[in-house]
C-alpha cells in the first residue's frame, strides 16, 4: 500500500512536466515561475539567437519591425499655421539589440499582478515616408520624401495587464492592456526634402528639430506612446496566443526534485528516503505441516525522488470520467528492511530475524489509477478506488 500511495504522489507531482511542450528551443532555458533573473536571462539569449523569429512560436522577427502608418499631426486646413504631418511605410529597427533589464510579475498567477518589462535598445531607428501639408504665415509647405528618426539609449518600460484563456486544460495569456514608458538620450530626426526645391532651408529645419528635439519629443510623445505600444503588443501578442504560458516555464511538478524531503502541508513526504511501515508479504494459518509468514518492517526506499514521468493520460477537468494513465521510469530504488520470518516446514520450526536488501534497476511502472470525486469545502478531492500497477525493470 504505501509503495503505490508514494509513487502515485511522485507521479503526479511530475505529470506536468510532461504536458510541457517541446516546441522552446533547447537553448531557451525555462525558468520557474516568478525567477525574475532567470527569465530576463532567457528573453535575453532568445532575442540574441532568434532575431529573425521563429514562427512556430509565432515569434516575428524583430530585426525589422513593420509599423502602421500614423497621422502625426491633422489641422484643419485653415489660419496662418496649420500642419498634417503623415508616416508611412514606417520599418522599425534595431529591436535586435534589445537587452531586457528587469521583469516583474511573471508569476504561476499573472493576473493577479501587473507583468513589467524593462528594456534598453541602443538605438532604435524608423524609416519610412512622410507626407507633409501645412502653411507657416505665407510659406506652404508641400512635401513628401524619406522620413529617419534615430532614438539613441532607448530605454522603455512595458506594463502589460494580462487575461487568461483555458484552451486544451492550458493556460494562454492575453494582453489588454499594454502601457509603455520611454526615456531615450536622443532623438534624431530627419525628414528629406521637406522645402521642396530648398535644400538649405530644409537643412536648416532639421537641423532646428534636432536642435529642440526635447520639445519635439513632448510633443509627439502621447502618438509615439500609441506607436510604440502597438509595436510591443504585436511583438507578444502572437506569441501568447501560440505557446501557453505553462509551457514558457518550467513545470511546477519538478517539485519531487525540489523538495526531496517533502511538505509537510501538503501531505508529501520526503521522497530521497521513504520508510513505510510494516508489511505482510505472506501469511498463512500457523497450522499444518508446512506454513509460514513473512513480514518486512522498518522498510526504506531511496530513490524516488529520481523518478521521470514518461507518459500520463486523463487528468481531464472531470477525472472520473476517464482513468488516470502514469507512466514513469525509476533508474534506481534501493530498498532496505528487516524481515521476520516465521513458519513450520514439515519438521522444521524456524523463526528469524534478519536485514534485507535490493536493488532495484531501471524500473518502469505503468499505474492505472481509477478515481472518485469527493467534495469538501465545495472543493474537489481526487480519491483512489482503483490502482492497478503493472512493473518492469532490468534487474
Ligand atoms: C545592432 O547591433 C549590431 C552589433 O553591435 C550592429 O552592427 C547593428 O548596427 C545594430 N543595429 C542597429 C539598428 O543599431
Ligand atoms: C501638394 O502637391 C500635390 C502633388 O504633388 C498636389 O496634388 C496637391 O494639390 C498640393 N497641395 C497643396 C496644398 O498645394
Ligand atoms: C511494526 O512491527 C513492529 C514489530 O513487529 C511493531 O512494534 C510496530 O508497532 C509495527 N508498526 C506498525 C505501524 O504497525
Ligand atoms: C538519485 O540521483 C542522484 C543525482 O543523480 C544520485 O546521486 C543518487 O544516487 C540517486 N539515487 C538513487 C537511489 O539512485
Ligand atoms: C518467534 O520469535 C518471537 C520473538 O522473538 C516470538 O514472539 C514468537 O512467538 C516466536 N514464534 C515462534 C513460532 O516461535
Amino acid at each position: 500500500m504505501g509503495m503505490r500511495d508514494i509513487l502515485f504522489i511522485v507521479l503526479s507531482l511530475q505529470l506536468v512536466g510532461l504536458l510541457q511542450s517541446q516546441m522552446i528551443p533547447k537553448e531557451i532555458k525555462k525558468c520557474r515561475f516568478g525567477e525574475s533573473q532567470c527569465i530576463v536571462d532567457s528573453m535575453n539569449v532568445l532575442i540574441k539567437k532568434f532575431p529573425r523569429g521563429i514562427p512556430a512560436l509565432g515569434l516575428k522577427p524583430i530585426d525589422v519591425v513593420d509599423i502602421r502608418n500614423s497621422k502625426f499631426w491633422n489641422d484643419e486646413k485653415v489660419g496662418a499655421f496649420w500642419l498634417q504631418f503623415d508616416l508611412f511605410d514606417q520599418v522599425n529597427y534595431g529591436f535586435e539589440n534589445t537587452t531586457i533589464t528587469k521583469v516583474n510579475g511573471f508569476d504561476e498567477n499573472p493576473t493577479s499582478s501587473l507583468i513589467e518589462i524593462h528594456g534598453r535598445i541602443p538605438s532604435l531607428i524608423h524609416k519610412g515616408n512622410y507626407l507633409s501639408q501645412g502653411r507657416v504665415w505665407i510659406v506652404e509647405l508641400n512635401s513628401t520624401g524619406e522620413s529617419f528618426s534615430d532614438f539613441q539609449n532607448f530605454r522603455f518600460v512595458l506594463k502589460l495587464k494580462v487575461i487568461m484563456e483555458y484552451r486544451n486544460n492550458k493556460r494562454y495569456l492575453k494582453i489588454y492592456k499594454l502601457t509603455p514608458f520611454v526615456n531615450m538620450d536622443r532623438w534624431v530626426f530627419w525628414l528629406d526634402n521637406f522645402f521642396e526645391s530648398n535644400t538649405d532651408m530644409s537643412i536648416a529645419i532639421n537641423h532646428v528639430f534636432n536642435q529642440h528635439w526635447v520639445e519635439f519629443w513632448n510633443e509627439l510623445e502621447p502618438k509615439n506612446l500609441k506607436i510604440f505600444a502597438s509595436v510591443f503588443r504585436d511583438i507578444f501578442e502572437d506569441v501568447f496566443e501560440k505557446v501557453s504560458y505553462d509551457d514558457m516555464f518550467l513545470p511546477i511538478a519538478k517539485e519531487s526534485q525540489r523538495y526531496p524531503k517533502g511538505i509537510s502541508d501538503i501531505g508529501l513526504p520526503p521522497l530521497d528516503t521513504y520508510y513505510f511501515p510494516n508489511s505482510s508479504i505472506l501469511e498463512s494459518p500457523h497450522s499444518g505441516p508446512i506454513w509460514i509468514d513473512f513480514r518486512v518492517r522498518d522498510n526504506m526506499f531511496k530513490g524516488f525522488n529520481n523518478a521521470t514521468i514518461t507518459q500520463v493520460e486523463g487528468f481531464l477537468r472531470e477525472p472520473n470520467q476517464k482513468q488516470i494513465v502514469l507512466s514513469a521510469r525509476l533508474p534506481r530504488i534501493l530498498q532496505e528492511a528487516t524481515y521476520d520470518m516465521e513458519g513450520r516446514f514439515l519438521l522444521f520450526a524456524f523463526n528469524t530475524t534478519g536485514r534485507l536488501s535490493s536493488d532495484f534497476q531501471n524500473i518502469r511502472i505503468t499505474l492505472t489509477i481509477k478515481t472518485l470525486v469527493e467534495y469538501r469545502n465545495g472543493k474537489r478531492y481526487l480519491k483512489i478506488y482503483s490502482l492497478k500497477p503493472t512493473l518492469d525493470l532490468d534487474r
